[in-house]
């Protein structure tokens, strides 16, 4: 009995859209204690569209599959529908992860709402200023 789905594999082997956005207008950093695991979002976003994410995750392959899958899910999509992306949203695209992994897609949720909670402060600042 395979404990992964095959997609979780795949996304784990070969992650999609992994690195850095130098000049990011959002980034968001998380945690989790217990397992120390540690995931980091950048997004590039234009009119209130997401135009480019890259993430760096140093954590467990199921926290890999799920950031790169999250990246999907949210490139080329307003800002408003990526912060209603929830970690079962990211689980199910993954074919279900097994239920004690399930935290590490939580990680991916917080990641991007953190990342566009940067963005709204930073996009504060600008109009304030
Ligand atoms: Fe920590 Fe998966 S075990 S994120």
């Amino acid at each position: 009995m395979a404990l992964y789905s095959e997609k979780v594999m795949d996304h784990f082997r070969n992650p999609r859209n992994v690195g850095v956005i130098e000049d990011a207008d959002g980034v968001g950093e998380v945690g989790n204690a217990k397992c120390g695991d540690i995931m980091k979002m950048y997004l590039k976003i234009d009119n209130d569209i997401i135009t480019d994410v890259k993430f760096e995750t140093f954590g467990c392959g199921s926290a890999i599959a799920s950031s790169s899958m999250a990246t999907e899910l949210i490139k080329g999509r307003p800002v408003d529908e990526a912060l209603q992306l929830t970690n079962k949203a990211v689980a199910e695209a993954l074919d279900g992860l097994p239920d004690y992994k399930m935290h590490c897609s939580v990680l991916a949720e917080e990641a991007i709402k953190n990342a566009l909670d940067d963005y709204h402060s930073k996009k504060d600042l600008k109009t304030e200023g």
